[in-house]
């Protein structure tokens, strides 16, 4: 039997759709690319806003056309949002299994033509965790195989998020935060690294909330970057005031630590903050990002915004414009708020920012964060850095025009996750390459290769 995911949303789901090939592989399934040639398609999907779930939502209706349909599942953060409503309302569904129960797959698979159950929900949060799920959980991580094709990999470091941000759906669908092991993680960790797989991003919804027994994460983080072979090391989301200074400390004094923080903020109001119960002031937050420019004066920092969340005004609003343009980041992504039933601002706040409103704002806060992230760009113009090649800039791809024999646009990364675009050979992929920055945009620096 052959099985096509599909991923939607973020690392996290990357990161549960390369486990669930490995465990469906170790199962006697093949995994492909191609859905055409698929018996199977689990859509890995996000609830983090309704656009994510709408995109969901019209594959599953033109899949209902098909007809010679395969079987499918959704997994990820629908299928616990929704569980067995999906099976109801959509025909095209056959299966619905929730992130924390991703362990049972091969066996509702094989349910859908046998005949059995079909639905596996994680436990409401309000109920314990059971630790028989947890183990199984677990293990799909700790089994995964370490090849793959790319020379970065995944690595969870917690599960959950128990921030409650009130606009946020993801302690909901993704449970409580439980850390890792820091014994699991280094394991998983060297196999990987002796497998080729020397660039590694842990992952966690709040990764550096990270705290196992006397581990936190800045400990976690100086025992990964020991292990003997690993090249890059980097983290993705961090949040706020959990960023102590011995993080940055780590990421300072360590070779192999990226120079780069995904740390979103969401908004420069006070007001707004308290609202969406982020847990921290507009100062706490630049007191962050001086602290970070003091110790690395060269970290490229990203952020994240949401625009139009209930009862932003206009003061609230220049409040984040301000914010963007004190901040230096290197990019943000800018969100449009969108109301997730059973969330706290669902429930108590009326979503009263008209939608032409939450536009103009988006495209304002874009504007202006173009501005900036050229400037951030810019900055690093006549600089050498290392990038790792990752492979033809994707504008080629998308042109589809035959490359060049000698020299094509690649695209690649520094340490500070700046993409870098140059012209050199399509083998470069996968390796590192000496580049000198010659130019910039808002969102890339163009280069020259120099070794
Ligand atoms: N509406 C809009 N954006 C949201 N995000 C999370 N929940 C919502 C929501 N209900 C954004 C936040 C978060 C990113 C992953 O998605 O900015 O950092
Ligand atoms: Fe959602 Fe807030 Fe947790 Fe991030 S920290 S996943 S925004 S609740």
């Amino acid at each position: 039997m052959k099985v096509c995911i599909i991923t939607f949303g973020c690392q996290m789901n990357r990161l549960d759709s390369d486990l669930v090939s490995d465990l469906l592989r170790a199962s006697g399934y093949a995994v492909v690319a191609d859905r055409e040639l698929a018996d199977v398609v689990l859509y890995n999907t996000c609830s983090v806003r309704e656009h994510a779930e709408q995109k969901v939502y019209s594959r599953l209706g033109r899949d209902a056309q098909l007809k010679d349909k395969p079987a499918i599942g959704v997994i990820g953060c629908m299928a616990q949002r929704l569980g067995d409503k999906l099976l109801k309302r959509c025909p095209a569904v056959d299966l619905v299994c929730a992130p924390g129960r991703l362990y049972m797959l091969p066996e509702l698979i094989e349910n859908v033509s046998a005949g059995g159950d079909v639905l596996a929900l994680d436990p409401l949060r309000t109920e314990s965790l059971d630790s028989d799920s947890e183990k199984r959980l677990e293990q799909i991580d700790m089994l995964r195989s370490a090849s793959g094709v790319s020379r970065q990999a995944f690595l969870r470091v917690m599960r959950g998020c128990d921030k409650f941000c009130s606009y946020c759906i993801v302690p909901f669908v993704r449970g409580p935060e439980r850390s890792r092991d820091p014994k699991h993680i280094l394991e998983e960790a060297g196999r990987l690294i002796d497998a080729g797989r020397d660039c590694l991003t842990l992952v966690g919804q709040t990764v550096n909330s990270y705290r196992f027994a006397e581990t936190g994460f800045g400990d976690l983080v100086r025992q990964v970057a020991g292990i003997e072979g690993l090249r890059r090391l980097d983290f993705v989301t961090s949040y706020p005031v959990d960023f102590g200074s011995d993080i940055l400390e780590a990421m300072r004094d360590l070779p192999n630590v990226c120079t780069y923080i995904h740390c979103p903020v969401q908004s420069g109001s006070d007001r707004i903050l308290r609202s969406m119960n982020r847990g921290y002031t507009r100062s706490e937050y630049d007191a962050f990002i001086d602290m970070a420019y003091e110790i690395m004066p060269d970290v490229a920092i990203a952020s994240d915004f949401i625009v139009g969340f209930p009862g932003e005004t206009e003061e609230d609003h220049e409040a984040s414009i301000d914010l963007i343009r004190r901040s230096g980041f290197k990019n943000c992504f800018i969100f449009k708020y969108s109301p997730r039933e059973g969330t706290q601002a669902a429930k108590k706040l009326a979503d009263d920012v008209p939608e032409e409103i939450k536009r103009e704002r988006n495209n304002q806060l874009l504007e202006i964060q173009r501005e900036e992230g050229f400037a951030h760009h810019r900055k690093r113009i006549g600089r050498s850095f290392e990038v790792l090649v990752e492979g033809r800039s994707p504008r080629f791809d998308k042109q589809q025009e035959p490359p060049s024999s000698e020299s094509t646009q690649m695209m690649g990364r520094t340490m500070g996750n700046h993409i870098v675009l140059f012209n050199g050979p399509e083998n470069l992929a996968g390796r590192f390459a000496k580049v000198r920055i010659a130019g910039a945009n808002d969102l890339a620096l163009l280069g020259e290769l120099t070794g």
